[in-house]
């Protein structure tokens, strides 16, 4: 009996490979070329299984040129990539990579915060610069973490990781905005109190971003919520390129109208916004909250484990619309 087919859109570790060569038969893309839409749907041709990451859309157009597509399997826990009413629809699966990267992406997101208001990067500018003469009383003066408040927008997993964080290990009061609240056990493991959006922007130090893309949550913090903020405030994106407007966060560090930001994601990565180059007082850096060897490697293992558990056992570990195993396409 002929092995299925299935793609590996990127460039992945060569065990996760090995792994799919033992039931598949495995196109890859070992040099990581940059596939245009037709490429893609053209690789897809006769395959019943794809490997993703959040670089690949799967919408309606790639699902009605490749009829053979049975799963899509994401290494990446964010899914706003995947169409998945689309995906529904026509009987596919979709999957993604929730939970073994969490404490890595709260540690990141920690991190950023830390860098973004002690201002660890824009010093270190200065420092390779050859700019550093001597100590004076203001030089890099930022903000404290200990003690502040921190404000958390998505309150999911990864913000529940960052709550722990900043209320266990550094005293922070941490308040928190979400569709919906928390039951009273994890808020009080998470020492997180739970306030409208408003209140949030207008009382913490720190507003750290952490909501899942879709249209309702597009520009969640503009011009508007940037205008709550104190001027004393940071602001940390580590969710999805266009949660922030970034051409209004870029003047709002620029005028000062808050201290500093710290961005892992932009609208339209990889590019950023060129304004966002040339202020000093913004953090920057190329979508990594998640990487770490150990991390990488268990994203990659799941979404291996997603096709193989679906394709040769019927069984995906992390499935995103069940239903379509329900019925039983
Ligand atoms: C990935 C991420 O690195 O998991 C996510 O949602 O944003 C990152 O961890 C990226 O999406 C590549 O798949």
């Amino acid at each position: 009996m002929s092995k299925p087919k299935v793609l590996v859109a990127r460039a992945v570790f060569p065990e996760s490979i090995a792994r799919l060569e033992q039931h598949f038969e495995v196109e890859s893309n070992p040099t990581d070329e940059s596939w245009s839409r037709a490429t893609f749907i053209q690789k897809l041709q006769g395959k019943q299984g794809v490997f993703t990451t959040g670089s690949e859309r799967v919408d309606a157009e790639v699902l009605d040129a490749c009829p053979g597509l049975k799963i899509c399997a994401n290494m990446a826990v964010g899914y706003n990539n995947f169409d998945v009413d689309a995906m529904s629809a026509r009987g596919v699966l979709a999957t993604n990579a929730p939970d073994v990267l969490t404490e890595t992406t709260a540690d990141f997101g920690f991190a950023l915060l830390m860098a973004t208001a002690r201002r660890i990067a824009e010093s270190e500018h200065f420092l390779r610069a050859g700019k550093w003469q001597k100590w004076s009383y203001d030089m890099f003066a930022g903000s404290d973490i200990h003690g502040s408040t921190l404000g958390i927008i998505g309150m999911g997993r990864i913000g529940q990781g960052i709550a722990r964080r900043g209320a266990h290990g550094f005293g922070m009061k941490v308040i928190y905005h979400n569709r919906s609240r928390l039951d009273g056990a994890l808020e009080a493991e998470c020492k997180a109190s739970y306030v409208g959006k408003e209140e949030l922007l207008e009382t913490a130090d720190h507003v750290v971003l952490v909501v899942p893309y879709s249209a309702a949550s597009h520009h969640t913090i503009g011009a508007a919520e940037l205008a709550l903020m104190k001027p004393t405030a940071t602001l940390v994106n580590i969710a999805r390129g266009g949660i922030v407007d970034d051409a209004a966060l870029a003047v709002a560090l620029r005028e000062r109208r808050i201290a500093a930001a710290g961005l892992d994601v932009f609208e339209g990565e990889p590019k950023v916004h060129p304004d966002l180059l040339t202020v000093p007082n913004v953090v920057l850096t190329p979508h990594i909250a998640s990487a770490t060897v150990p991390t990488r490697r268990a994203m990659a293992d799941l979404a291996v484990d997603n096709l193989i558990g679906f394709l040769v056992h019927g069984k995906p570990l992390t499935p995103l619309n069940p239903a379509v195993l329900q019925a039983g396409r």
